[in-house]
């Protein structure tokens, strides 16, 4: 029996208007265009300045545009599920606010968090969904306000993040050559050492002490990080062409997270993979979380050929890995 496939069949995103340029970074901590570019490779990123606004305003200007291109109407779409780190607000669930804000109201939905990885942990769970049959149409929304927790006064992390959303429509294929074709995917709780908001959950609760301490914005310690970055990325984005005999000429791109260009580098080394087989928008976004691979996936989408097979490759915070196979399919 043939199997069913998840594929993408829309993609739209919004970015906010503000840039913040490295220039004016070095106008607010001790840094330069030069460190940072060199050091991570960022020149760029957007930025939601307005407080009141939050994900669910970005979210649902993507999905607003993914209905319309796709031309979906609002009760068509069966699930929506929301993935990010800095949802609107703990609960409800920002994939409620903007099924709401969109009209989208005979689905059902929730938010998933698994850091930088969370796009492809959030795609493999919407695919075992398409894949059973029952779903036909599955809107899966990637969406950062970064920079709400992050510390402007703390030079080794306030350059490295942005703000972004992107919008995919999830629909099921019967050809079986096309699609999500397969994930290797990994957590491993060591990470909770070196990236994390300490304060605002049910540890260590909002508190006058916790706001005076700086404790609501991202911590990093980027050296080990990057050092467990660096071998993940690489291992899983080789094990998957191992795995499905893919040499570097079969592979069309690999799309990685983007945190870091050095990183990003290392992984297309051990892949065999020329510079031109690899999307990086860092540059311009900086680092958007979950929303990085996405967001390249739609910067880059008129690239792709159908039957392109893409690598996407991720690492974040938890620790959270993973690579997935996805073969263009429109
Ligand atoms: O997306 C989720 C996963 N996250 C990642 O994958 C991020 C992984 N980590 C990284 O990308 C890198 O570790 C960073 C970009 C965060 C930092 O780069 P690094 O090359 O590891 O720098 P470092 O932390 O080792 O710092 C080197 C030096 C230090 O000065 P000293 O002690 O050598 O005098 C820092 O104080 O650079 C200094 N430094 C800066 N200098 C100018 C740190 N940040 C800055 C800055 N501007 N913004």
């Amino acid at each position: 029996m043939k199997k069913t496939r998840a594929i993408i069949t829309g993609i739209e995103a919004y970015l906010p208007e503000y840039i913040l340029t490295n220039d004016e970074l070095s106008t607010m901590v001790d840094t330069s265009d030069e460190w940072i570019m060199s050091r991570v490779g960022i020149k760029e990123r957007h930025i939601l300045k307005e407080d009141g606004l939050g994900i669910s305003h970005m979210g649902a200007i993507a999905v607003e545009k993914l209905l319309k291109a796709t031309n979906t109407k609002p009760d068509e779409v069966q699930m929506l599920l929301c993935h990010c780190v800095t949802p609107d607000m703990q609960f409800p669930a920002t994939a409620n606010i903007i099924s709401d804000k969109c009209g989208i109201l005979n689905a059902w939905g929730f938010d998933t968090n698994a850091g930088c990885s969370g796009f492809l942990f959030t795609f493999e769970t919407v695919r075992r969904f398409i894949e059973s049959g029952e779903y036909k149409k599955i809107v899966l929304v990637c969406a950062e306000r970064l920079s709400c927790i992050t510390d402007y006064t703390d030079r080794t992390t306030c350059p490295l993040f942005g703000d972004a959303a992107v919008a995919l429509m999830i629909e099921p294929t019967e050809d079986e050559t096309l699609g999500f074709q397969d994930s290797i995917l990994h957590v491993d709780g060591i990470g909770r050492k070196y990236l994390y908001q300490v304060a605002g959950g049910s540890l260590y609760p909002a508190r006058e002490e916790t706001v005076a301490q700086r404790l609501h914005y991202i911590h990093q310690e980027g050296q080990a990080v990057f050092k467990h970055a660096v071998v993940g990325m690489a291992d899983v984005s080789e094990k998957m062409m191992q795995r499905h005999n893919l040499s570097s000429e079969d592979v069309a791109y690999l799309i990685p997270h983007q945190a870091n260009l050095r990183i990003i580098d290392a992984t297309a080394r051990r892949m065999g993979l020329d510079k031109d087989k690899v999307l990086i928008d860092i540059e311009k976004f900086g680092n958007t979380g979950g929303t990085s691979i996405p967001l390249a996936m739609w910067d880059f989408k008129d690239k792709f050929k159908k039957g392109d097979n893409l690598i996407l490759s991720a690492f974040g915070a938890g620790f959270t890995w993973g690579s997935v196979l996805y073969r263009w399919a429109i």
